[in-house]
């Protein structure tokens, strides 16, 4: 889809323009067959074709297939995860640990408040999560040790995960695929689509099936990872357009040079983003330096007052969903794969000209 918007959004997110014209097509005319993808079965062996070609895709993404792992495509986001994480790794008399970054990671530990005991192990809530916790010691108690690498409102990532023989469960919704990471060091990475994976109607589970043999207690099928593991992500009907979106996402990604050139081309973004944020007099960053993610860059307008003059250059110049998150106001550029170089050149040079006009 050419058009001249640049789409910043959070989430859902820019898609790659091959995506949207396949997808597009799909909803038209799937395979040539004269139905569409979503009014046919989807155990049609078509589109079971589909789930596990993008399950497995997935799978060789990270670099863990054939490592004991298995991918589902779940649905109710990232936030069902929130529930179904606890509900299935949560013992009886069990703690879970959770490091607390942001307001998804806040979320994330109130919901599994409700299945046992949770210890918030480090929280960088003091400087409204404007940084990462460092030197964290980590109780040798847990079930699970929870943590978000990437806050999305924040601007915030992890860069190095703490070393523990816990169970690492993590939250890779807004920066899964977009670098390279052994990501052999997780237990379970669960990730909403609608920013790096697709559009928004699937989260991806990715779990190593070995966690999953421990649980003891009974859990309702719909909540349950092994059952959807033994039904092969099909145990009730997925999100058929939402996994075809996915799977070409994940070809297009593979097609493209796989995680390691997204990240040469991700850090290239953020640099230039970064940069000028540093560079301009008109603005500033809050996120610690060292901990600034390279998916969303949050930034703020010095004086409030020059907002709508901004905003409006912004849209003149087909600039799209720049604005901070509701809660944390002023502005954030979400980088993600899809977005091309030459749209953040563009919003660097609008923000080079702002300061030339009205500094
Ligand atoms: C890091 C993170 N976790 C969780 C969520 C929630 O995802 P969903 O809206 O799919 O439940 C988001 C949404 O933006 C997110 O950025």
């Amino acid at each position: 889809m050419e058009t001249n918007r640049h789409n910043f959004s959070s989430g859902p997110s820019i898609l790659p323009d091959e995506v949207l014209q396949k997808a597009a097509q799909a909803v038209l005319n799937f395979n040539d067959s004269g139905l569409s993808l979503i009014e046919i079965s989807h155990r049609d062996p078509a589109f079971v074709d589909i789930i596990n070609s993008a399950r497995s895709q997935a799978l060789e993404l990270l670099n863990l297939q054939d490592k004991g792992y298995s991918a589902l495509f779940l649905q109710g986001g990232a936030s069902l995860e929130f529930v179904r994480v606890a509900y299935n790794l949560l013992s009886k008399n069990g703690t879970a640990g959770y490091i607390n970054t942001g307001s998804w990671s806040n979320n994330a530990l109130n919901e599994a408040s409700y299945f046992g005991k949770i210890v918030e192990v480090a929280s960088s809530k003091d400087k409204k999560y404007n940084y990462i916790p460092k030197n964290i010691e980590i109780p040798s108690n847990l079930d699970y040790l929870h943590i978000t690498s990437n806050n999305t409102i924040y601007g915030t990532q992890f860069k190095e995960f703490p070393q523990t023989d816990i169970p690492l469960v993590c939250d890779m919704s807004s920066d899964i695929f977009s670098r390279v990471l052994d990501f052999t060091k997780f237990d379970l990475i669960y990730a909403c689509a609608q920013k790096n994976a697709g559009t928004s109607g699937v989260n991806l589970v990715v779990v190593k099936n070995e966690l999953l043999e421990r649980i003891k207690k009974p859990i309702p099928n719909i909540m349950n990872y092994r059952k959807h593991i033994e039904r092969e992500s099909m145990y009730n009907t997925p999100s058929v357009f939402s996994v075809y979106v996915s799977y070409l996402t994940l070809n297009w990604l593979k097609d493209s040079g796989g995680v390691e050139a997204m990240e040469r081309k991700n850090r290239a973004k953020a640099h230039l983003m970064y940069s000028e944020i540093d560079r301009n007099n008109l603005f500033f960053g809050n996120a610690s330096v060292e901990d600034r993610s390279v998916m969303n860059a949050t930034f703020f307008l010095k004086d409030e007052k020059l907002a709508t003059q901004f905003n409006t250059l912004c849209l003149k110049e087909g600039i799209y969903g720049i604005n901070g998150h509701r809660t944390a106001g002023g502005y954030r550029a979400s980088i993600y794969n899809a977005m091309p170089i030459t749209s953040v050149q563009l919003l660097v040079q609008v923000m080079q000209y702002f300061e030339a006009h009205f500094g």
